[in-house]
């Protein structure tokens, strides 16, 4: 086959134009079709959603939940399976006969509930894939599902409060943002923007320090304060501490308890990349999502043996964070106790601080990782920075233009790739490039212009969410700028792209509706199925003129039925 034909199935779909209206394009030769949107039932006890009152409180906890994020599928006795995470709230829709207002315990206990966690089965009838209602596998984790802590900030005084003295059982996960899988067939979420939930009723609490640095102010985005004092800082100073974690859960057993695992790390988790290294342990590679805040990975001091014990290769093992240099190697810093002079409990509850104190890269908010299947290197995508050289949150660090962020004002992100050492993915030192910078080179011929491999026929702005497909090819979803002018002119709605890692070749796939952001990928076994998340849409996507909007998963198939990924 000669190199243009090799080019052409490497992609296998016609790239698609940009798109400014209220649905979801697909290339010619494919279809797709909604699969789950907020407020479908997962059993059929559960009310429909109204569209004057929105969920009510009974159903909140019986349904598909809001804002669609990462996910990915299991295999559970030959059933498939997704696990789902539900980012936030969007309260006017929600709530939409008190315009958003959030007026009472049921109203925080009904937003409470549609955040969270969708275990579901799913499967392919004549009307295209569904939610298998009432199947023994399905299940939802709120913000209030009991939860164990483990690891070393298990039990520290920081996370005791009056109704778990012991510091070791959490109620719910929150913001659940990006996602992953273990090796041996469990289901990550990551805790991202937690502080927002957190706020005081007396006016005159003074932020402790630690609480600056993660965002956590007087006054929580959704008053949960007023209704449930589990959220007022000045009643339960220890609550916050309890959140910004990784979550494993097991969506073969609906009746196990969640782990919160600390050893990962406190902070605005955005996904967690997990791959075995050639001796066996486990690494899991991290973004932190805020300006200025650092690119991170965990490897576990045990090996991983098929079928052999996993309880602890989440929780026994060392933090790293990079340090990219300007000549293009880099470095992992280990978060010990020696380097940071914190202890294990304070490193893991303090990460942010804990990776100042070494002296971390400061990155353009890191969102997805990925990690290639057949080639040892990951990718991070650095989302955007709207105000470089300001730091993040006080305490926080100075973010100076540098290697892997070479932008002063960076309105259009890039994703950082790095090769370890060796090809050992457990290894200390890498070398890294910058896979693409987008840009806008029809509004700028300078370095905002993009990479050489961003043109005319596939700009996009703000990288974030990210997955390889099992052929190795990247897969890049977006949640820019949609108002498609000045400097976004041509770039359109938000979407998803292929990328080939080799020749940097990057098409576009999808188009979500206006308003909407494109995360969340994962495929069906046999992978003739993708499944994509749809987040915050405008009205009146998915249902029809004159209907609240609805964050859907949808599937996406080829006509011809062959494989997508
Ligand atoms: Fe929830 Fe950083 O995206
Ligand atoms: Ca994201
Ligand atoms: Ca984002
Ligand atoms: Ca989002």
């Amino acid at each position: 086959t000669s190199v243009e034909a090799q080019t052409a199935s490497r992609f296998g779909f016609t790239p698609i134009p940009v798109q400014t209206d209220g649905t979801v394009h697909v290339p010619e030769g494919y279809t797709w079709a909604p699969v789950a949107r907020w407020g479908e039932p997962l059993f059929s006890d559960a009310e429909e959603l109204s569209q004057e009152t929105g969920m009510s409180v009974t159903s909140s906890d019986r349904v598909f939940g809001e804002n669609t994020d990462g996910m990915e599928a299991f295999v559970v006795d030959g059933r498939q399976v997704i696990a789902v995470n539900h980012e936030y709230v969007n309260p006017r829709e929600n709530l939409p006969h008190q315009d958003g207002e959030v007026l009472s315990a049921d109203d925080v206990l009904t937003l409470q509930n549609m955040q969270g966690v969708t275990v579901m089965e799913v499967a392919e009838g004549d009307d295209g894939w569904a939610i298998v209602v009432d199947s023994d596998l399905n299940r939802r984790i709120t913000q209030n599902t009991p939860m164990t802590i483990a690891g070393p900030a298990a039990g520290h005084p920081l996370l005791q409060t009056p109704d778990d003295p012991a510091g070791t059982t959490v109620l719910g996960t929150m913001n659940n943002c990006g996602a992953g899988k273990t090796p041996w067939g469990t289901y990550l979420t990551c805790e991202e923007n937690f502080n927002g939930y957190f706020g005081s009723t007396d006016p005159a609490f003074a932020l402790p320090e630690d609480y600056v640095r993660y965002g956590i102010s007087l006054e929580g985005r959704y008053a949960y304060e007023k209704f449930d004092a589990r959220f007022d800082v000045s009643q339960n100073p220890n609550e916050p501490h309890r959140f910004g974690y990784i979550v494993e859960i097991d969506p073969t057993d609906p009746t196990s308890t969640p782990i919160k695992h600390t050893a990962l790390g406190r902070f605005k988790h955005e996904n967690a990349a997990a791959v075995i290294a050639p001796d066996g342990r486990v690494v899991v590679y991290m973004g932190d999502d805020e300006r200025g805040e650092f690119l991170y990975k965990y490897v576990s001091n045990d090996v991983y043996t098929p079928g052999g014990p996993t309880s602890a290769l989440l929780d026994d093992g060392q933090l790293y964070v990079a340090k990219f240099n300007n000549d293009l190697t880099g470095e992992w810093l280990a978060l010990t106790p020696e380097a940071t002079g914190m202890d294990e409990a304070e490193i893991a509850i303090y990460t942010r601080m804990a990776a100042s104190a070494v002296g971390a890269t400061t990155m353009d908010r890191p969102e997805w990782v990925a990690v290639n299947p057949v080639a040892a290197e990951g990718y991070c995508c650095l989302t955007n920075n709207s105000d470089r050289g300001v730091a993040p949150n006080a305490g926080g660090d100075e973010t100076p233009v540098n290697g892997p962020n070479p932008r002063a004002e960076n309105d259009y992100g890039q994703i950082v790739r790095w090769y370890p050492s060796n090809d050992d993915h457990g290894a200390r030192t890498f070398t890294w490039d910058l896979y693409v910078m987008a840009g806008n080179p029809t509004v700028h011929s300078d370095a905002y212009g993009g990479s050489s491999n961003i043109n005319e026929g596939n700009l996009f702005n703000a990288p974030d969410g990210m997955q390889f497909d099992s052929t190795g090819l990247l897969w890049i979803q977006t949640d820019g700028d949609d108002d498609n002018e000045g400097d976004f002119a041509g770039m359109g709605n938000n979407q998803m792209l292929a990328g080939d890692p080799m020749t940097g070749q990057i098409e576009r796939f999808l188009t979500g509706p206006k308003g909407s952001e494109v995360t969340g990928l994962t495929w069906s076994a046999d992978k003739r199925t993708m499944f994509v998340g749809i987040q915050h849409p405008a009205a009146p996507f998915p249902d029809g003129e004159g209907m609240l909007p609805r964050s859907s998963i949808v599937a996406v198939k080829r006509v011809d039925g062959a494989m997508v990924g």
